[in-house]
């Protein structure tokens, strides 16, 4: 160590310059880790054994009414509604679009109520009843918001339009159809790539007083 290296104090206290910057980057590393991550894990999650495997079982029985028909499966506590809907009963009308909760593509209602089937646990909805785009024509005769969405044009590719319709239907239940203000707003969760949004109003302002409302 050089002279000028050193730092002063009694020889067991003194550090070089190099050793106290070393150290100074250190601790102002870890000052910009977030809170928790500069600390010691615990080895395990409390409740579950070392390995980190949560004990108890992975799947959960379940039974839900899915378009007016029971099922009854075992589903891994780890599915989606709207993994459920596609994966595990075919029903490819409820769309995929972000699986993050951003686009609303994958819109549908349970008891009546819209979710987000993406973000709603299969296992949520036991004991209770779900409608998907499948569901909602009845006796051969379109539900008057898909008629509208087809007379007002308020699609392009489609891919958006289920989970619109789905919207659409439960912001007239809502009581927001009143004006298309109202209806952008009520609808604001449910993205278009490709700007059918005037259409989409349109529509919505022309199904509401078929469906008694608005
Ligand atoms: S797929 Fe569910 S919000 Fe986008
Ligand atoms: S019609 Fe294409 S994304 Fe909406």
């Amino acid at each position: 160590m050089s002279q000028n290296e050193e730092t002063d104090g009694p020889p067991s206290l003194r550090v070089s310059r190099r050793e106290v910057l070393a150290g100074g980057v250190a601790t102002a590393a870890l000052a910009w880790l977030p809170a928790g991550l500069g600390q010691a894990r615990p080895t395990a999650i409390a409740g579950t054994p070392a390995g980190g495997v949560p004990a108890g079982p992975l799947t959960s029985p379940l039974a839900t009414v899915v378009n007016g028909a029971r099922i009854e499966v075992d589903v891994d506590n780890r599915t989606s509604l709207l993994d459920l809907l596609r994966e595990g009963q075919g029903l490819f009308g409820t769309k995929k679009g972000c699986d993050h909760g951003q686009c609303g593509a994958c819109t549908v209602h349970v008891d009546g109520r819209r979710v987000l089937a993406c973000l709603t646990p299969a296992v949520q909805v036991d004991g209770r009843e779900v409608t998907t785009i499948e569901g909602i024509a009845g006796d051969g005769a379109l539900h008057p918001m898909q008629a509208a969405f087809i007379e007002h044009d308020a699609l392009q590719c489609g891919y958006c339009t289920p989970g619109q319709i789905m919207a659409a239907i439960a912001c007239v239940h809502e009581g927001h159809a009143g004006s298309a203000d109202q209806v952008r707003d009520a609808m604001s969760g449910n993205l278009c790539r490709c700007g059918a949004y005037a259409g989409i109003v349109d529509a919505v302002l022309a199904a509401a007083p078929k469906m008694g409302r608005g």
